[in-house]
């Protein structure tokens, strides 16, 4: 795109809301970001005649404007469809046959493999790095409405239910603050609750309550963690937690409703006179069906998934409203900040934090006491706390979680953590694709400073501290802290050789607090009960706790919260129930696109930084994807190098071409087109790039591949031979059916290529040149007679 060769009219567009949306951003540098997303929300891509006009208006230059619209991936340049179609390519995702569901959904739109947008204008595709629901895997989003546990052949079904909507619920999400309840009805409300159903649940369960007139509120809380149980309902009454119902549906509220709800007044007199009169309400049937979703007090699965835990940044989850602030306040929150800003010096603050042990949770583990007091000594003036909600890795969601569910625990800590170092400016970057985490925050903020806790005189305390919120434009490398910083300031999102490290030349070149959200939403408990308690638990140099996003072939994925230190078998067996579907545990996938691959021969290993890191993998931001026998190690190299070399700021040499040659290597491997030496190029160009490269990215970005090369050396030599041992990769399979075979058509039948001819009862043969490998046939097969060589 090049401003300067356009011609200056505005082509016919309406440019009054650039107007606008430039009046309500401002003018500078800083505001460029925040323009680009107001244009692209408001016209759905960046028309040229927009940026010329915003370049008029601001002074701004068009390289600068152009520079930045071309550097980050959410933002378009050619008009969109009506909607979009967001296909999720995250790890889980791309484990669980997102390639195949993308083909899929270019199949029913009759879209080509390079096409954009649908012939009739209707739909966009857009391949996202991971839109956070891991649990529901694979997923898509049309506009706000998330799909998941999408295949080849449910896909259709979902577009249906898009259309029948005539886009009513593409609205956001919305929130609802609840009232003094008699009995409360909980019902989990994070994104992938909500992804599952928990939104059109609510809205029954509500209308039910209504209708009956019961004395009950349904109330919104954030991530319970069970998210391979959601949509989930908890009645809670005086007596504390009561049933708890898993996996139900807006069907199911009406049963729900009567089988615990009472109706008030003249119903309530009649129901003590005939005790077991409204269990009668319930048709026998509806009864056993409602029963099915009931989970046991003392389940021995729940049992099992929560046994290990322990809660400090994801404390009183399934309990909290997210933005109720008066039942923040009643379960301790905000006393820390109270403690800090009252009964601590700045500097008794720092000691606490650094006595406690805490390190960083957003990949390198550096130790947080220590940068807070690095940021406490530098020069006097302004400086900054910024809290890293980027977020970006594939197969992560912990932080989208915690801002969700627990906003005002990460404002705390933010706030602890100002008043250590003397910050009085806060800033959230927070990622685009978490528009509920930004929704939420964005209110909490809003309550906080109306109450009190953020502000010019915090707590009555003279301490000066408010925050606001930038929102990132969908680049991995923003989330490394230089590049962040480039990218608030209104520049192109590139790292820079640090030292300088931000702690002393930060933003505006001031000394600046860079902090991951789980690190943040750590401090005010560690404040509250002091550090010994968060030091007492964990391991000798990896203290209290970490929480995982745990996904993949797993049979209870979600997100947990465990003591550093126990083993990554405890977590794969214990609180995720082992592999799903009877398969092979075969590795774990740790830290994302900068982590490695763990096989299970070493699941014992403690997680904790430095055992991970002597493995050849990292913690990273908790990131944990299990993988099972069918696998495959080479294309797993392939999907996260992929990932990394799309993601290459382009700076360094070494990063953006070494990247692109060992990931031309992958493709040959997956495609049996490699030759002896690639093995050879492969591993010693992946040393080079770990070595030379100018940040984090390029310097972790061969983890996954150099893992995998030393734990699964024997699947690349396979590969060198034409063979993918686990059937995964599509130009290695061929599909043979075997004499068992009898003939029933209904592969034929579900073939969406028509590469299966019918032959009622006779043996059926595939054209493989038409064949997909979409592996419907073969999941349709009654007797198994199709296989993959
Ligand atoms: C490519 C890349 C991406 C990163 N993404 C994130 C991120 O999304 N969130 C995060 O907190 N840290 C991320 N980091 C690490 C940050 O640079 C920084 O170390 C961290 O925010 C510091 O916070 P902590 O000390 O609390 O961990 C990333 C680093 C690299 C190299």
């Amino acid at each position: 795109m090049n401003l300067d060769v356009l011609p200056g009219s505005g082509n016919g567009l309406d440019l009054s809301e650039v107007d606008r949306i430039v009046a309500s951003r401002g003018d500078g540098p800083e505001a460029i970001l925040p323009i680009l997303q107001a244009i692209q929300s408001h016209y759905h891509y960046l028309p040229e005649p927009a940026l010329r006009q915003v370049a008029r208006i601001t002074g701004l230059s068009p390289a600068a404007l152009v520079g930045v619209a071309t550097f980050y991936s959410r933002f378009r340049h050619k008009p969109t469809g009506q909607h979009i179609f967001r296909v999720c390519h995250g790890t889980a995702c791309h484990v669980k046959g997102a390639q195949l569901v993308e083909d899929s959904i270019r199949r029913h739109l009759k879209m080509s493999a390079t096409d954009e947008t649908d012939s009739e204008g209707r739909f966009t595709i857009e391949r996202v790095g991971c839109i956070g629901c891991c649990t529901l895997a694979p997923v898509t989003q049309i506009d706000q409405i998330t799909y998941g546990h999408q295949a080849s052949d449910t896909v259709g079904d979902a577009i249906r239910d898009f259309l029948s909507r005539n886009g009513k619920a593409a609205a956001r999400p919305t929130i609802i603050a609840p009232t003094g309840p008699a009995i409360e009805v909980r019902v989990g409300c994070g994104s992938c609750c909500l992804a599952g159903g928990s939104g059109q649940l609510r809205d029954a369960l509500e209308a039910e309550i209504a209708r009956r007139g019961a004395r009950a509120v349904v109330k919104p809380v954030g991530c319970v963690g069970m998210c391979h149980q959601t949509p989930m309902v908890e009645m809670v009454g005086s007596g504390g937690a009561g049933p708890l119902y898993t996996r139900v549906g807006a069907d199911d509220a009406a049963a729900i409703v009567r089988r615990h709800l009472r109706p008030a007044g003249f119903f309530a007199r009649l129901r003590s006179t005939f005790s077991g009169w409204l269990d009668s309400w319930i048709e026998a049937d509806q009864r056993e069906e409602l029963d099915r979703h009931l989970t046991p007090p003392r389940d021995q699965a729940v049992c099992e998934f929560l046994g290990p835990q322990v809660r400090i940044a994801t404390e009183h989850a399934g309990r909290l409203s997210p933005l109720d602030l008066d039942e923040y306040v009643r379960l301790d929150g905000f006393a820390a900040v109270r403690r800090a800003l009252k009964e601590m010096t700045p500097n008794a603050i720092v000691d606490e934090v650094e006595k406690s042990g805490l390190r960083g949770r957003g990949g390198a583990g550096f130790p947080t006491g220590r940068k807070w007091r690095l940021v406490s000594e530098g020069p006097p003036g302004p400086r900054y706390v910024v809290c890293n909600g980027d977020e970006g890795d594939p197969g992560a969601f912990m932080d989208r979680m915690i801002l969700e569910s627990f906003p005002y625990r990460v404002i705390e800590g933010m706030t602890i953590a100002a008043a250590a170092v003397g910050a009085e400016e806060g800033i959230f970057y927070i990622r685009a694709e978490y528009p509920l985490a930004l929704e939420r925050v964005s209110a909490a903020l809003d309550q906080a400073r109306q109450r009190g806790f953020l502000g010019d005189n915090i707590l009555g305390s003279g301490r000066r501290f408010d925050i606001r919120i930038v929102e990132g434009g969908g680049a991995f490398v923003c989330g490394e802290e230089t590049a962040l910083i480039a990218s608030i300031e209104g520049r192109r999102g590139a790292p820079r050789l640090r030292p300088p490290y931000p702690a002393v030349s930060g933003l505006h070149g001031r000394p600046t607090l860079i902090n991951n959200v789980e690190s943040l939403a750590m401090v005010p408990w560690i404040i509250r009960h002091g550090a010994e308690p968060f030091a007492a638990i964990g391991t000798a140099t990896s203290k209290g706790t970490k929480v995982f996003a745990l996904t993949g072939k797993i049979r209870r994925g979600g997100l947990v919260e465990v003591p550093m230190g126990l083993t990554i078998r405890r977590i794969v067996e214990e609180v995720g129930g082992g592999i799903a579907d009877g398969r092979r545990f075969k590795a774990v996938q740790i830290g994302g696109p900068s982590g490695g691959c763990i096989p299970e021969s070493m699941a014992d290993l403690p997680i904790d930084y430095e055992s991970l890191s002597a493995a050849g993998a990292i913690m990273g931001s908790g990131g944990l994807v299990v993988l099972d026998d069918r696998d495959c190690m080479v294309d797993i190299a392939r999907f996260f190098l992929q990932f990394t070399q799309a993601e290459s700021c382009g700076k360094c040499t070494f990063c953006r071409v070494g990247t692109k040659v060992m990931l031309d290597i992958l493709t040959r491997l997956c495609e049996g087109t490699a030759d002896k030496n690639d093995l050879a190029k492969l591993e010693d160009l992946a040393f080079q790039v770990k070595r030379a490269s100018l940040c984090g990215l390029g310097q972790t970005a061969p983890n996954p591949v150099l893992t995998t090369l030393k734990y699964f050396r024997e699947e690349y030599e396979a590969h060198l031979r034409g063979r993918c041992p686990a059937g995964k990769c599509q130009k290695l399979i061929h599909y043979r059916v075997h004499e068992g075979c009898i003939g029933c058509t209904l592969c034929a039948q579900h073939c969406p290529s028509d590469a299966i001819p019918m032959l009622p009862y006779q043996k059926h043969a595939f054209d493989d040149a038409g064949c997909t490998r979409c592996d419907v046939c073969r999941k349709v097969c009654p007797v198994k007679a199709i296989t993959v060589e």
